[in-house]
């Protein structure tokens, strides 16, 4: 007989709690793991129902282990992280089959090898799943870790033991190898998941990569281990010693070791056979029992891998064939504008939900306003012409995971009120003008700040993953704090300042709807380890000024090392990007006084005619060609960069972050080689390697690549037919030397 919970003793509390904590906890694994349940739901609810009263009598007695606690963790919070000793990529994509014979001649043009060389690549499919890591250390595996950020991932060691295609031990393996490859699930095991899920009443997966990665991401292996993974290796990270000389030797030794690899995987001598074989894996991919959305490609010479290298994020040895989208028709029921965080007005399609690809499909991207009218960027016609209206039957697709898209419309079935969509030309959000400026595709809210919606998603991109990744401040929370009167966060800054602000504060965070004291100081201090130590890319990526991404953040830190030298270096560019922007602005007139008069504008691009216009100080010319020479920064980006440190409102905004932050200065990526550090401009014709190369390999070494020689030069490697670069940098005393000392300066090819 159950004691009413008024009735308990203090130590009668304390052990019912116990009690319930362990039955709970029970009951909660029976249920996941798809044992039989051993308690009712009606029996369960009530069990959750007397923990919550009996703490609510004794809060003393809470346990740190609370049932209480445990409704909504979220299941990444539990998972550690391991850092991964050889950056797990990503893909690049080709869709149509000139994208594959570009992506050849890429290859070749960036080897310098001719275009009738023989050149082989593999060609496999491309699984449908979520990557995993593998590490095994004299056979034995440690170690199992998702992708995460490219960079760190999670530890799901425990869990990868429980998949009978991953060996726990393998017999003759180098002493450290990573086997990297696909967690996946096959068609069959999904059905099965899925109807024994929905007997039970319970949540059904969209997609077997959705039940494969919510299946891997569980804190209870144990649940794991009831889930039929299957695992592919085509990949490796850390190695000891080389697997073979070849990409299909080394899929063979995977193989030997004990891997399942992907039978489908041939050797193809041509950009022919590479397509004769995706065509052959297309055909046979509706009976192959799992999902695959492509075909990759991947050059099967590995010393010519490590040639190639990689771009930031993708490597030049690989690219994904994709498969088309799926499609699927439905009605368009309205059209929204979202203003972004660079002010972009974006429409979005409101649509009858529909599955694409095995998801529901309720919104999707219009683009921008041409597209609902039917033109593209250039003016061009598509879609025959034919514009979106509201009340129109789309058709929606999806590639991947990419956002879903409009891709067409069904005139036969519009509805005789269907008007054109009129695109806004106030910002819907703040009622600044919204202005499109000539050769813009995008309409974008001239509000700047002072727009709500762009303060909000600018906070938004502070916080991302790639930014400030500060924990338990994420989108809801910027949305939460935004609206606040008494604690609120309208810039970057007040994230810094919201402890001190706090504790002067009447209504305490620890007091409000949804936070309690553990809550608010674990992201006081979540906010206060980032404040301490952040590192300089991650700053200037956050910022979110237009056309700076991860990518050209990193570049930019590499170059100028401390926020100080960035700074100043766009400061004495400042005069320069100005007379750029005027330049720009004259081009413009002009072109529409040409194109008026009917006459077809045969202008030079601004970067060009820019310093004809007007005469800029050699100072300030040296710092934006340094900023525009950098590798990955155009004039485009050097301009938005220098607009946003000038503009005061912003430039104010961004001087109280940077005072109450502690960065990190960049360090070249590696420091003992004799060119890290430097900046080194080549010129004239190399024949050892080509250009691209040259530049990647310089790169890779911690060395700066510049287009032009300046004061900043460190070395000009000339090669036969250098003119005025090599005069110029004997004038300034360069030191110069050719291709063959380069070649001995760097290690040899
Ligand atoms: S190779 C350095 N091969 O596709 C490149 N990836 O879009 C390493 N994927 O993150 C990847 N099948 O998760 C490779 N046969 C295959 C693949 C494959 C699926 C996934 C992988 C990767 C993503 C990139």
């Amino acid at each position: 007989m159950e004691i009413s919970v008024e009735a308990l003793t203090k130590a009668q509390a304390e052990a019912e709690l116990a009690r319930l904590a362990d039955l709970l906890a029970k009951a909660n694994h029976a249920y996941h793991a798809e044992d039989a349940p051993e308690i009712s739901d009606a029996e369960y609810d009530a069990a959750r129902r007397r923990n919550a009263e009996i703490e609510a009598r004794f809060p003393d007695l809470k346990r740190a282990d609370s049932p209480t606690d445990q409704v909504g963790a979220g299941p990444d919070e539990g998972f550690g992280k391991i850092p991964h000793a050889v950056r797990m990529l990503s893909l690049g994509n080709a869709f149509e089959d000139e994208d594959v014979a570009e992506f050849d001649s890429r290859v070749r043009s960036f080897l310098g090898l001719p275009r009738n060389a023989p050149l082989a690549y593999t060609a496999e499919p491309k699984i449908d799943g979520l990557s995993l890591s593998l590490r095994y250390e004299n056979g034995r595996l440690t170690q199992a870790a998702t992708r995460g950020d490219g960079a760190v991932g999670e530890n799901v060691t425990a869990n990868a033991r429980t998949i009978k295609d991953i060996p726990q031990q393998i017999e003759n393996a180098p002493e450290t190898l990573e086997v990297r490859g696909e967690v996946y699930m096959s068609h069959a095991d999904f059905e099965a998941l899925n109807s024994r899920h929905a007997e039970r009443g319970g949540k059904t997966f969209a997609n077997p990569r959705n039940a494969a990665a919510g299946s891997l991401r569980q804190l209870d292996a144990t649940i794991t281990a009831a889930r039929p993974l299957r695992f592919f290796a085509y990949a490796w990270g850390a190695l000891s010693a080389p697997l073979a000389d070849t990409q299909m030797a080394a899929i063979d030794r995977l193989k030997q070791l004990g891997f399942q690899t992907n039978p489908l995987t041939r050797l193809c001598r041509s950009t022919r056979e590479l397509i004769d074989h995706y065509t052959s894996i297309e055909a046979q991919r509706a009976t192959l029992g799992y999902d695959i959305d492509g075909v990759v490609y991947k050059v099967d010479d590995l010393a010519l891998q490590a040639r190639l290298g990689f771009r930031s994020t993708t490597p030049r040895w690989a690219i994904a064939h994709k498969f088309p989208a799926e499609t699927a028709w439905t009605r368009l029921g309205a059209i929204d504008i979202q203003v972004g965080r660079t002010g972009a007005l974006s429409p979005v399609a409101r649509l009858a939900p529909v599955t694409v690809g095995g998801v529901v499909v309720s919104n999707a991207t219009l683009h921008n306003e041409d597209y609902i009218a039917g033109r593209d960027s250039k003016g061009s016609v598509i879609r025959d012409g034919k514009d979106i209206r509201v009340g129109d039957w789309v058709q929606v697709y999806r590639a991947g995971d990419v956002i879903p898209k409009v891709a067409d419309v069904d005139l036969s079935k519009r509805p005789d009120d269907a008007r054109p969509y009129d695109f806004p030309t106030t910002c819907p959000e703040c009622g600044s003008d919204a202005v499109r400026e000539e050769g813009d595709a995008i309409r974008r809210c001239t509000g700047g700040l002072i727009c709500p919606a762009q303060a909000i998603e600018k906070l938004k991109h502070f916080v991302s993953r790639g930014a400030f990744d500060i924990e338990g401040l994420g989108a809801r929370q910027i949305e939460m704090f935004f609206a606040d009167e008494t604690l609120p966060i309208r810039e970057p800054a007040d994230i810094f300042t919201l402890r001190e602000r706090d504790a002067q504060n009447l209504a305490r965070l620890k007091n409000r709807d949804g936070w309690g004291d553990t809550s608010a100081e674990n992201l006081f201090a979540a906010i206060e380890t980032r404040r301490k130590d952040i590192a300089f890319d991650r700053v200037l990526f956050g910022l979110g000024i237009r056309h700076v991404g991860e990518a050209a953040a990193r570049d930019l830190a590499r170059h100028f090392a401390t926020w100080q030298g960035l700074e100043k270096a766009l400061d004495r560019a400042r005069p320069a990007a100005m007379a750029h922007r005027r330049a720009d602005l004259a081009e413009e007139t002009e072109r529409r006084r040409a194109t008026s008069e009917g006459r077809r504008a045969r202008i030079k691009p601004m970067r060009e005619t820019a310093f004809n216009i007007e005469p800029v100080e050699a100072d300030a010319l040296d710092s934006w060609n340094e900023l525009i020479a950098i590798d990955g920064v155009g004039p485009a980006l050097a301009l938005s960069l220098s607009d946003a440190f000038a503009n005061p409102r912003e430039r104010a905004s961004i001087d109280r972050l940077i005072a109450l932050l502690t960065i990190q200065a960049t360090e070249a990526p590696t420091d003992d080689s004799p060119v890290a550090g430097k900046t080194v401009v080549f010129t004239g014709t190399l024949e050892k390697m080509t250009r691209a190369e040259a530049k990647a390999r310089a790169e890779a070494l911690g060395a700066k690549v510049s287009g032009s020689v300046s004061g900043k030069t460190d070395l000009l490697i000339a090669g036969p037919g250098a003119g005025s670069k090599a005069r110029k940098a004997a004038d300034l005393g360069v030191e110069i030397i050719d291709e063959d000392g380069w070649i001995v300066l760097i290690g040899g090819l």
